[in-house]
């Protein structure tokens, strides 16, 4: 009986502290959608209906899920509004960060909800030559094809950098307070393979 009253009890508290949580998860921007290759197909030019898929995926790339940690200074951005990051942070030599404060500090192997801290074990600022921000959707993709500035990687290898790297994929589970990248990451990576199959276009602009 006692127990019973226990878990009643239990579930009561449950029930508070999850309706808490959604009347967060409610003030959220609602998700954006991103089309899927096959959404394409009446494009019949090839090169035009690669292009255009390079656009759609310019929906997450310029998300500020991405942005924020692509960015084109040295100090990473913060949220959906890509505010400079606080406290001052800087890149460092190899984007881990200065020596005295190092992004691991913070940021741990996981997010951390309560704090609403991001986190991920290789929790690091992109590379400056891989900044995006204030460049256009064509001029990403231009960089993205050029080995001088994508880390040397063939475009062959985006489709799995985009769809499987999981820190890309924490784009898409940010944690609370934060829009996630538009779609899924398997859509993304589906759009990264129908691009490449199709010469990797870019758009005009
Ligand atoms: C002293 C603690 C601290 C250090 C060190 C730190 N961060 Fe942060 N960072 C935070 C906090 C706190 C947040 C969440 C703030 C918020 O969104 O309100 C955050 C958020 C971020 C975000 C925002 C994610 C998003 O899209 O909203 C990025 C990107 C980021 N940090 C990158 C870095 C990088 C890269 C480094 C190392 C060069 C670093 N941080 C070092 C505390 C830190
Ligand atoms: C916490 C910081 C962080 C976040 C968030 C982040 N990236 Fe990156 N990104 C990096 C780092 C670091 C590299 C360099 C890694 C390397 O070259 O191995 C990188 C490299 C890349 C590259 C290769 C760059 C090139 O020019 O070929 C792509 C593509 C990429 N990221 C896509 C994304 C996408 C898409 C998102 C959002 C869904 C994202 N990233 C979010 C840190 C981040």
């Amino acid at each position: 009986m006692k127990s019973e009253l226990q878990l009643q009890l239990a579930v009561a508290v449950l029930a508070v502290a999850t309706s808490m949580f959604t009347g967060y998860a409610v003030s959220q921007t609602v998700p954006q959608s991103l089309a899927s290759p096959e959404n394409f197909a009446s494009i019949a030019d090839t090169e035009a209906r690669s292009a255009a898929m390079f656009t759609e995926l310019g929906k997450v790339l310029t998300h500020p899920r991405c942005m924020n940690c692509h960015p084109a200074g040295d100090r990473p951005r913060q949220g959906d509004e890509s505010r400079l990051h606080q406290p001052p942070v800087m890149r460092g030599a190899d984007g881990h960060g200065l020596p005295a404060m190092r992004c691991s500090i913070c940021h741990k192997h996981a997010n951390f909800e309560p704090g609403r801290m991001p986190g991920h074990p290789e929790w690091h600022l992109a590379p400056r030559e891989m900044a995006w921000e204030g460049k256009t959707v064509a001029e990403i993709c231009a960089q993205l094809k050029d080995p001088a500035r994508n880390g040397g990687r063939k475009v062959e290898e985006l489709i799995h950098h985009i769809g499987e790297d999981t820190l890309v994929g924490w784009g898409w589970a940010p944690g609370a307070g934060r829009s996630p990248a538009p779609g899924t990451q398997k859509q993304a990576g589906a759009l990264v393979e129908a691009w490449v199959k199709t010469g990797a276009a870019c758009p005009a602009q």
